[in-house]
């Protein structure tokens, strides 16, 4: 038994330990460390983690995936995890954390490395092969984009002449196209004048030079794979792209799992056995402002009007990052029901926080930060279901962490 005295799950209404997953320990003022804190991973949650730059947050995001990925395997096999890797700072899961072997020491740990897919652009997938890690290429099916996604891609206004004219094509080509199709379809229509068709071919290009739109695309059950982890390294496309690749992926594992739930249903009337397309799934966010900003944008109507507001039924689930809470839609924290912050000392930061401080909470959210201190890997949890509020330490990682900062000391 710790300082708190009680070790129960954060998240989760029923007592059991089962499906729990440990991500760190109690902490006391005295920064003496208590008992297990433990998350519910077997029901769908949006979990946000904030805080100041450096103080924990990619850390903490890849506890709970070597957490995840560690689940028994009767829990394991029905859950699926994408991370959304904007950095491209999560393939060093694939090493054990020799760096930090006497602090795992301390914690009664051992390193570990975790195995894990990448998809990512042709000269990363080379890359990460390279290391024996497995890799794939990031394809993302041409039909797929709607007007609204060329011309957020290009950052364009819907209304614009150029965006009109892709739309055009894209509309009368209908499906199974490519980027080739559409540049020969705007090259041989009369009704556009060649400047406007030197623009649209020049946008056009560009998305060509991604090496990610293809005329057949990824099915979804090579982006979501059960009991794995599916890492999509984005680092290397502009934030344009990350956003239209973020809402087209959410939008197609969100229909999947509707889907599935559906012939889950008919199977539990039926008494048949289920085969399921993709499993429940975790979509793990890194710098979670650039694709839910307060701002209108095509990746936060997704994952706000059917991820947040509907993913409990279908079983999905957000682990969102990110530097800036202020930032954030206000419907983020709002639908987030266990919220770990890290140091946090920006004040428009503490009061987008303060916003959404709930009534079981005794003292404010300032005074709350300020017990986390200025100690690494140290946050303040609000849990919604227990209506409760812990101060905790994360747990060292097993794997190595890729997000550190370079130093100029360092060769
Ligand atoms: N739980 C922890 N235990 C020990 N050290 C930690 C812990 N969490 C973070 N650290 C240390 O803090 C450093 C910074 O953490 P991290 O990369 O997660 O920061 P961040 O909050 O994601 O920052 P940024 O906003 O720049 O992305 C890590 O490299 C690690 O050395
Ligand atoms: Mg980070």
């Amino acid at each position: 038994m710790g300082i708190s005295g009680k070790s129960y799950v954060l998240g989760r209404r029923e007592k059991g330990e089962g499906g729990a997953i440990n991500i760190g320990r109690y902490y006391a003022l005295d920064a003496s460390l208590g008992a297990d804190v433990f998350v519910d991973a077997l029901k769908p949650h949006v979990i946000l983690i904030c805080g100041k730059r450096g103080y924990g947050k990619s850390y903490t995001m890849g506890v709970f995936i070597e957490e995840m990925l560690s689940l028994e395997e009767e829990i394991r096999k029905n859950i699926g995890i994408v991370v959304i890797d904007t950095l491209g700072i999560f393939w060093t899961l694939f090493y054990p954390n020799e760096k930090e072997k006497d602090l795992l020491e301390r914690w009664k740990l051992m390193p570990k490395k975790f195995d894990l897919r990448i998809l990512s652009s042709p000269a990363n997938v080379e890359e990460y092969r390279k290391k024996g890690i497995e890799a794939r290429e990031l394809l993302i099916k041409t039909d797929e984009l709607s007007p609204l996604h060329w011309a957020q891609l290009f950052n364009l206004k819907p209304t614009d002449y150029i965006s009109a004219i892709i739309g055009r094509a894209i509309s009368e080509l209908n499906k199974d196209f490519s980027i080739d199709d559409i540049l020969d379809f705007i090259k041989n229509d009369k009704r556009i004048k060649d400047e406007a068709k030197v623009i649209a071919e020049n946008f056009l290009l560009m998305a060509k030079s991604w090496e990610i739109f293809d005329k057949n695309g990824l099915p979804i059950n090579e982006i979501v794979k059960a009991g794995k982890a599916t890492i999509l390294d984005l680092s290397s496309y502009p934030e344009e792209l990350k956003i239209v690749v973020v809402a087209i992926i959410a939008r197609k594992i969100f229909e999947a799992r509707i889907r599935e739930r559906r012939k889950y249903e008919e199977a539990m009337i039926e008494k048949k056995k289920l085969k399921e397309e993709i499993p429940q799934t975790w979509l793990a966010i890194d710098e979670a402002h650039v694709f839910l900003p307060i701002e209108s944008c095509l990746s936060k109507d997704i994952l706000i009007k059917q991820w947040m507001r509907q993913g409990r039924q279908p079983g999905v689930s957000l682990i969102l990052a990110t530097q800036r809470p202020s930032s954030l839609d206000e419907e983020v924290l709002s639908h987030s029901d266990i919220i770990i912050c890290h140091r946090l000392t920006a004040q428009e930061d503490i009061d987008a926080l303060s916003k959404i401080r709930p009534t079981y909470m005794l003292e404010s959210i300032e005074e709350a930060i300020k017990r986390v201190g200025t100690e690494k890997g140290v946050a303040l949890i609000i849990d919604d279901t227990s209506e409760t509020t812990h101060v905790i330490k994360v747990r060292p990682r097993l794997s190595w962490h890729g997000g550190e900062e370079p130093s100029a000391l360092r060769a």
